[in-house]
This record gives C-alpha cells, sequence and structure tokens, in this order.
C-alpha cells in the first residue's frame, strides 16, 4: 500500500511506540466513550469498526459491550498488541490493516463507527469522514474523540500546533468543533452531539516519553510553555503539581448519525 508522508510519518511513529499506550497509558480511561456511548442506541451484536485503534482501550471495551468489533489501524504491531490484548481477555474481535482514509469495507456495513485521540494525526480527515459516511448503515453512527481547540481561538490553536508537532512528529493538526462539524455534514451525516470537555495532561515529562521526543524538541515545547501568552495559559489552565508540567486538553466529543 502506497502512503502519503503524513500518514508514513503515523506508521513509523506507532510502530515504534506500539508498547507505550497499553496499561498505564492516560487513554486506558474510557470513561469519555462509556459517557458518549449512552446516547447511541445499539444492540448487542452491533457491527462496530474502531478507526486507529492503537492500544485498542476503545475497541476491547465496544467488545466487552457486545459488539461484533473491527479494530483497524495503519501500524501492524499496535493490531498485534490489539489481538494479543483481546486474546489474554477472552474477548473476540477482528483486526484490520488500512489507513483511515481508505477503508476495505463495503458500503452500509456498520452501526458504529468509532475513533478516539487519533484523528489529529490523519492526512485527510475529508476523506476519514467520507469513508465513514460511505460504510455506515443508515442509522448508524460516528463517534468520534479527538483534542481540540475551541473555535475562533487562533493564537491557542497555533501554540498548541507547535507544542504537538515538536513533541511528535506524526501530529498533523486539530480540527476545531465546527470544522468537525461542516466535514460531517458535507458528507450527509447529522451532528448530534458536539462536547468540549477538559481532559487532563498530569506529567509533560510522561508525554514526551510516550513519542520518544528527541531532546531538543523537549528543550523548544519547554520553552514555548513557558512563553506561553496569557490566552493559552488560561484556555488550556497550564500549571505545575509536585514539579510535573501539567495542563487540559480541550476534548471533542462529536456524535454524528447517518
Ligand atoms: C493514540 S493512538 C489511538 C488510541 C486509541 N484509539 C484508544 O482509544 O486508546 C493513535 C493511533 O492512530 C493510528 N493512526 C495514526 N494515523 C493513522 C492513519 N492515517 N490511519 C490509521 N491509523 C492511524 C496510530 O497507528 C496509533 O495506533
Amino acid at each position: 500500500m502506497d502512503f502519503d508522508d503524513v500518514q508514513a510519518a503515523a506508521l513509523n511513529q506507532f510502530s515504534r511506540q506500539s508498547e507505550r499506550y497499553g496499561n498505564g497509558h492516560i487513554l486506558q480511561n474510557i470513561d469519555d466513550v462509556a459517557q458518549a456511548l449512552q446516547s447511541i442506541p445499539l444492540q448487542p451484536g452491533s457491527q462496530a469498526l474502531d478507526v486507529a485503534t492503537g492500544a485498542e482501550h476503545t475497541g476491547l471495551f465496544l467488545a466487552l459491550l457486545g459488539y461484533n468489533v473491527t479494530l483497524a489501524d495503519i501500524a501492524q504491531p499496535m493490531l498485534d498488541k490489539a489481538a494479543r490484548t483481546a486474546a489474554e481477555r477472552g474477548l473476540t474481535v477482528k483486526t484490520a490493516l488500512h489507513p483511515a482514509e481508505q477503508f476495505p469495507y463495503a458500503g452500509e456495513t456498520f452501526d458504529l463507527v468509532t475513533c478516539r485521540v487519533a484523528a489529529h494525526h490523519f492526512s485527510s480527515p475529508e476523506r476519514f469522514i467520507a469513508e465513514t459516511a460511505r460504510v455506515l448503515k443508515p442509522g448508524g453512527h460516528l463517534l468520534l474523540i479527538d483534542g481540540t481547540v475551541a473555535d475562533d481561538q487562533l493564537e491557542a490553536q497555533a501554540w498548541l500546533h507547535a507544542v504537538e508537532k515538536l513533541r511528535d512528529p506524526s501530529h498533523h493538526r486539530f480540527l476545531t468543533p465546527r470544522e468537525w462539524a461542516a466535514l460531517c455534514q458535507s458528507q450527509g451525516l447529522a451532528v448530534r452531539a458536539s462536547n468540549l470537555s477538559p481532559f487532563k495532561q498530569p506529567d509533560l515529562n510522561w508525554y514526551f516519553e510516550t513519542a520518544a521526543t528527541p531532546d531538543k524538541n523537549r528543550i523548544q515545547v519547554l520553552e514555548l510553555v513557558a512563553r506561553a501568552p496569557d490566552s493559552v495559559r488560561s484556555l488550556f489552565r497550564i500549571g505545575e503539581e509536585d514539579g510535573k508540567i501539567v495542563w487540559w486538553w480541550q476534548r471533542l466529543a462529536l456524535i454524528a448519525a447517518k
């Protein structure tokens, strides 16, 4: 399969870092998924696709709920780890190696497509949403959870982009809630909910370690943190706790229906 530069960067990054995303990662807490699913009507046996499944925290939660789950990712080591964890927990899942921008499924295959804390790596959120709309059954739902920046906060958006790109070169871009809503609507998906909530990043050093951030980039990020303008400082609640730099991501949970 041919990948563009953004996809190749994600493949390279997450193939090397797969072991960092399992137990002990802050994404292990899936309260955000559980809460969002309360407003999506699904029966046991529903067909679910978890795109960019990573260490499968979302995908295996869906399997626990009794759905028929396909875990998809661009990085085979992530899928290998996901399959091992599923087997350890006695859960049955399918795995599928493909990018988020091109799905190998027939139209109207899934009742639910989920994608959590991954879409900011995608080279084309447009193609991801178009593919999602294509493979959802009529009445099916998309649950998208990702970092974002509230609409019209351009300074904060530029700052966050610089920080994330230095930390992990496979970061591509955060879309605002309005941009995601427009993409969904352009593909015939009706936005049912679009909620922002704060999500604590408990330790900047740990965050560097998960991405194997080079030392020179860490220094640049620390400079950006030290010089962060007031608008950024207050929006992300940048602070220090027990000698650790902490801040609060803005997390978007968007639900759209076909
Ligand atoms: C932070 S992890 C995802 C976390 C996971 N969804 C969860 O809930 O625990 C990001 C994942 O996105 C995948 N990824 C990045 N770009 C991708 C793309 N274009 N297509 C498919 N997967 C991609 C990476 O390989 C990685 O496994």
